[in-house]
């Protein structure tokens, strides 16, 4: 594993030498969490914009961090394409055959060519099949096609689903939900529907304003009747009548309702529905990349998707805790129309509401362009990492420069726009400037090798055939997804046996009147209603640890048979009541029989004992589980499943990494700065040199010894200029000493830092190598806890009798009557 791997950095490039026109060797490790502030890609078509986006991504998914992302153009299905063993074989499927006719190969030779391009490639960045095998295995790579069966469908039915709680509360936010909801529906009809004047827009408005607040959940069905006879007698002060006339609404569900009915439509219908945090993990808790093809759909679909999908994720980032690492990512391939300065598409607003609010929940937005033209400038304010590739135009450039000098000036850097205008018309393919805002200056580097094979778009039929084994498992993944969260359901009560029910009957018994009972509610059914008798106790259990820091009640209802044996009452054989006690009733429903009344049940004593009884039988029986990860020392939460305990865990870990590489950040840099100084200081010993000659032996010494811990430290705090990693490409130390005229003296001074550096070098080594000893969250073995109650933390509420109601039929077979 290369060092780097361990600390929350993403390998993206090397340092690019623009005068020579070759990358050095500093690799160029961007930090995790500067992603939080997002990142805006641009460049015309062909200068590797989706290439470093795709390096960016597959970064991250190593790093375990999951990712949205929205692809229009049909590039990003290539993520896809990894091969760990890199052989003919593996492309061969997927090659464009086109390419091949196009250099006159057959379609085997020109995978046989592919194949070996990528493992060079790959090799001259320093990466194998081995880091491959290792990005398939850190995350799922899954592709949703909406409105098609090609790939993962998804179900936008749901999508009309009321908000969670923490989005309805802000009122801002709501309504713009609302309003971007009902731009793309309308948009999707057809109607290209202002908000404030079309009367269509303030309707379906008030329509899904007035459920939602409700916390109700419309599907478009629902929607369509709503028009019809909608939930309110006047709009604003008019009537709804004079406002929208019921022959026009009418007009406006039948627009819906052909969309419903349009072929293909149903394809919009099935699948997943869009719901962010279970998209993000898969049912195990493993993070996933999700690519939402969209290319196959028409501008209005496109719009109507990527706005509602841009909802989604604001919803859900709106219920996450806040975090300063990152997260989650967001990644839209060419923003084009999305995203424009004057005009106002649905998508418009969602996404500024993301860039402005999604660094609190450490949801990195990285969006790409061919057009600086086409971005939002409050939005591009918002990102904090340029990547600036070969530009097309003269004002592109010119926009590119503005910006940057405005990022300069608020940053109080200098800026030299004519340098900068030289660079950026220098710029080659697959070369950037990087402009980070929380890096000292600019960087120019070449992107690294993609590991994903970049064939291009795929066809519908591909994605099928890279979907279907997934598609295959999707029910069972369904089921197990399910799981976790399913209540634990109390044991369904045996259907009494029919001799026991049909040989003893009996009318109502009489019983004292402290004798507390009650009547489960009967449910319709068939045939005659029998009662049967049970003991049923209530009790809340305190459950207190405070190792654990659990501090949870939980209330319980049991019930369980009386019987004739020595012991009428056994808790030991309780199932979970299966009602509500709050349904129960004081009295039977009309005509029925009676089991007979075993005689300690008519005394009120005995139900005192059964109290007892049941205090010590929850005592004994209850426990409250937990997981807990052995190496991280948490505990998972009340209600909270294993594959959320571990996507938590996960976030905790990489919050904790974080932190303790800022802190090696800070330790080095501090060492690297005095060593720096040391050597200035024995340069000076040395006297007679040149001024100029001193200044390529400080570099030379220190990127001698930098090479993972200066990319490492990166542009961060390290004085540019010395020893920026702007200064020129380092000359060998040799060719330096022959040039002084006090070698000897210079090359002890050189030897002892140098060895210095190295030991610096191996100190950092072995504690990266500490940080990545630790174990994964994802896979660690989670120990069960089980907290037990004290005796004083059990109280029992309520034991009593209920009457069970059963349906009796002619041939005197019965069938629990409440369910
Ligand atoms: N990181 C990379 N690794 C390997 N090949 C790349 C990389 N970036 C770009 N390429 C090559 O260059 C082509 C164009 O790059 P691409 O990223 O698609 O450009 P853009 O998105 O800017 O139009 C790709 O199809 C691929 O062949
Ligand atoms: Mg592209």
């Amino acid at each position: 594993m290369e060092d780097f791997e361990k600390l929350g950095v993403f390998y993206i490039g090397r340092e690019y030498d623009l005068p020579a026109k070759k990358s050095g060797q500093n690799l160029i490790l961007y930090d995790s969490r500067d992603m939080v502030t997002h990142g805006v890609c641009v460049g015309m078509t062909g200068s590797g914009k989706t290439g470093l986006c795709i390096a960016i991504l597959e970064e991250a998914a190593i790093d375990g961090i999951p990712a949205i992302i929205i692809d229009p153009k049909g590039d990003l299905p290539n993520m896809l394409l990894t091969f760990p063993q890199l052989r003919t074989e593996d492309f061969a499927p997927w090659i464009n055959e086109d390419d091949a006719r196009r250099k006159g190969l057959t379609p085997q030779d020109f995978a046989t060519k592919q194949a070996e391009m990528w493992k060079t490639g790959l090799a001259s960045w320093g990466e194998s099949g081995e880091r491959i095998a290792r990005l398939k295995q850190a995350a799922d790579f899954v592709i949703y096609t909406p409105g098609s069966t090609a790939g993962i469908p998804i179900s936008i039915l749901k999508s009309f689903a009321a908000p969670p709680p923490a989005l309805l509360e802000d009122n801002e936010l709501l309504r713009d939900r609302i309003n971007s909801t009902v731009t793309s529906l309308l948009g999707l009809v057809g109607k290209d529907a202002d908000p404030i004047k079309s009367r269509e827009h303030i309707l379906i408005s008030t329509i899904l304003d007035s459920a939602w607040k409700q916390g109700i959940d419309l599907d478009l069905p629902a929607l369509i009747q709503q028009i019809q006879t909608p939930p309110v007698k006047r709009i604003g002060v008019i009537d709804l009548d004079s406002f929208y006339p019921a022959k026009d609404r009418f007009e406006l569900a039948m627009l819906i309702n052909n969309l419903l009915a349009a072929p293909g439509f149903s394809a919009w219908m099935e699948g997943d529905p869009l719901d962010i945090g279970q998209i993000l993990y898969s049912p195990s808790g493993k993070p996933r990349h999700a690519i939402f093809s969209i290319a196959h759909l028409g501008d209005a679909e496109r719009m109507f998707f990527v706005s509602l999908l841009l909802n989604q994720v604001l919803a859900w980032m709106r219920q996450q805790q806040g975090t300063t690492s990152l997260r989650a990512m967001l990644y839209m391939d060419e923003i084009f129309g999305y995203f424009p300065p004057v005009a106002n598409p649905p998508s418009k607003q969602p996404l500024l509401t993301l860039l402005k609010q999604a660094r609190a929940f450490g949801v990195g937005i990285l969006l790409a362009t061919q057009n600086p033209v086409d971005l939002d400038y409050k939005g591009l304010a918002n990102c904090g990492t340029w990547l600036l590739g070969r530009l097309q135009t003269e004002r592109d450039k010119a926009r590119v420069l503005e910006g940057l000098e405005g990022a300069a000036a608020s940053q109080g850097g200098k800026f030299d726009r004519q340098a900068m205008e030289q660079t950026l018309a220098g710029l080659g393919n697959r070369v950037f400037l990087m402009n980070n805002v929380h890096e000292d200056a600019p960087v120019i580097f070449e992107t690294r090798w993609a590991m994903s094979y970049l064939r291009g778009p795929l066809t519908r039929n591909q994605i099928k055939v890279l979907m279907d084994p997934v598609k295959a498992q999707l029910p069972k993944q369904a089921a197990a997804a399910a799981s976790p969260y399913a209540q634990p359901s109390a044991a369904t009560p045996q259907p009494a046996s029919t001799a026991q029910a049909a040989s003893k009957k009996a009318g109502q018994p009489i019983l004292p009147p402290e004798v507390q009972q009650y009547f489960v509610p009967a449910r319709g059914g068939q045939g005659s209603l029998l009662y049967k008798p049970v003991v049923l106790g209530s009790a809340q259990v305190h459950f207190m640890d405070a190792k654990t820091g659990i501090d949870t009640q939980q209330d319980t209802a049991v019930m369980t048979d009386i019987t004739d044996d020595v012991v009428p009452v056994a808790w030991d054989n309780a199932r979970d009541a299966d009602f509500s006690i709050s349904d129960l009733e004081k009295s039977p429903r009309g005509q029925a029989e009676f089991s007979p009344l075993p005689p300690v049940a008519g005394k009120s004593r005995s139900y005192d004992q059964w109290g007892k009884d049941l205090a010590t039988y929850l005592y004994g029986n209850r426990k409250y589980e937990l997981l807990k990860s052995p190496t991280y020392k948490q505990f998972s939460k009340p209600g909270e499943s294993e594959r959320d305990f571990r996507i938590r865990l996960a976030l905790n870990v990489r919050e904790q990494r974080d932190d303790l590489t800022e802190k090696l950040r800070q330790k080095y840099q501090a060492k690297m700065a005095s060593l720096e100084e040391q050597v200035r200081k024995a340069q000076l010993a040395v006297g007679r040199e040149a001024e100029q000659q001193k200044q390529q032996t400080v570099q030379t010494v220190i990127s001698v010894g930098s090479t993972l811990l200066g990319a490492f430290l990166g542009g961060k705090g390290l004085s540019v200029g010395t020893v920026g990693r702007a200064t020129t490409a380092a000359k060998s130390a040799s060719r330096i000493m022959q040039q002084k005229e006090d070698v000897d003296r210079a090359k002890e001074t050189v030897a002892a830092h140098r060895q210095r550096l190295d030991e610096l070098e191996a100190e950092f080594k072995a504690e990266t190598d500490q940080l990545a000893a630790r174990g994964d969250p994802a896979t660690e073995q989670l120990d069960t806890i089980s907290v037990r109650p004290a005796k004083k933390d059990i109280q029992v509420r309520f034991v009593g009798l209920a009457w069970l109601p059963y349906w009796q039929a002619q041939d005197g077979k019965t069938t629990p009557g409440w369910l």
